[in-house]
């Protein structure tokens, strides 16, 4: 990165406090904005210090509500081009729609895809994102990218956790290689279950299988929690063969609706995301990370 008085940051509504720890760190300038929501709902922006030449970061995450917190993440991105600026990095932790990486029934739209697309066309120059859900969505799209992995940062978190014979669970075979490699870190045993999602209604049906966990503390991770459906139904699976404590963790903590609920009555200790959304579970920060990245 050049000089601190050439870099500024941007930082979007949903990702305020990790962009404030990120320009901390970095010690840039963080831009003075004026924003509100209309009456009628339209989005207003406006930078109060000048972008001309400078290289600009801008710190988004695309949470629910995704459609909004997106739009404000291309008219930022925009209004940076228009602005003048000389270099837009957008930093995504989060980027909604990565799920749809496909058709996975015919007809569909590959909604990722285009999201990568917009970006490009908005006129960022590189996209940093934590654990996408799936990088092929930037594939053909000439746009640099790079993906930060979060799973060291959870690994850490649980190597000062008192554990007693920990054995790390991927909710699904989506989480196997993040998972054994954070059992790896650990040194401690790893297991995976093995999930279906029905394509229509969206149901989760988790097959039950024998893993030893009997008095053991119990870690699941997975990258998203959504509904809660996928971890709630681990932790069940995990409570009903005798684990003593279950540890839930994932990169982005979207916990819509009754998530925490969901999790907590199966029998989870606690849930544990990272700031990339943020909540009251969010007690890890990506702020190192991507400065980390910024910085290189
Ligand atoms: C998809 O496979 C992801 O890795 C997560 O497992 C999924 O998004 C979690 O969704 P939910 O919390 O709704 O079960």
């Amino acid at each position: 990165m050049g000089t601190t008085n050439d870099t500024v940051l941007v930082a979007g509504s949903a990702s305020q406090l990790l962009a404030v720890r990120i320009a901390r760190a970095l010690k840039v300038e963080l831009v003075p904005m004026a924003s509100k929501t209309f009456p009628d709902g339209e989005l207003y922006l406006r930078f109060l210090s000048p972008l001309n030449g400078r290289r600009v970061i801008i710190v988004q995450s695309t949470p629910p509500p995704q459609n909004s917190n997106l739009l404000e993440l291309f008219f930022l991105i925009n209004a940076a081009v228009e602005k003048g600026a000389d270099e837009i990095i957008a930093v995504v932790p989060y980027l909604a729609y990565a799920r749809q990486d496909k058709e996975f029934l015919p007809g569909e739209a590959v909604s990722g895809r285009y999201i990568c697309r917009m970006l490009k066309n908005c006129g960022a120059d590189i996209v940093i994102t934590v654990n996408i859900h799936s990088r092929s969505i930037f594939e053909g799209i000439d746009l640099p990218f790079i993906d930060l992995d979060a799973f060291p940062l959870i690994a850490e978190y649980f190597e000062k956790t008192p554990l007693k014979d920990p054995l790390v669970l991927a909710p699904d075979k989506g989480a196997v290689e993040e998972g054994s490699l954070i059992a790896e870190k650990l040194g401690c045993s790893f297991a995976f279950l093995e999930k279906e999602r029905d394509r229509y209604t969206g149901e989760i049906v988790t097959a039950e299988k024998q893993m030893g966990l009997k008095g053991r503390d119990v870690l699941i991770i997975d990258d998203i929690i959504s509904t809660g459906g996928t971890m709630a139904n681990a932790v069940s699976i995990a409570v009903k063969q005798g684990a003593r404590n279950v540890y839930v963790a994932c990169v982005h903590p979207l916990l819509v609706g009754e998530a925490r609920l969901k999790i907590l009555n199966a029998g989870a200790r606690e849930i544990i995301g990272t700031d990339s959304v943020p909540s009251d579970v969010s007690i890890i920060s990506l702020a190192p990370l991507i400065v980390g990245a910024l910085k290189r």
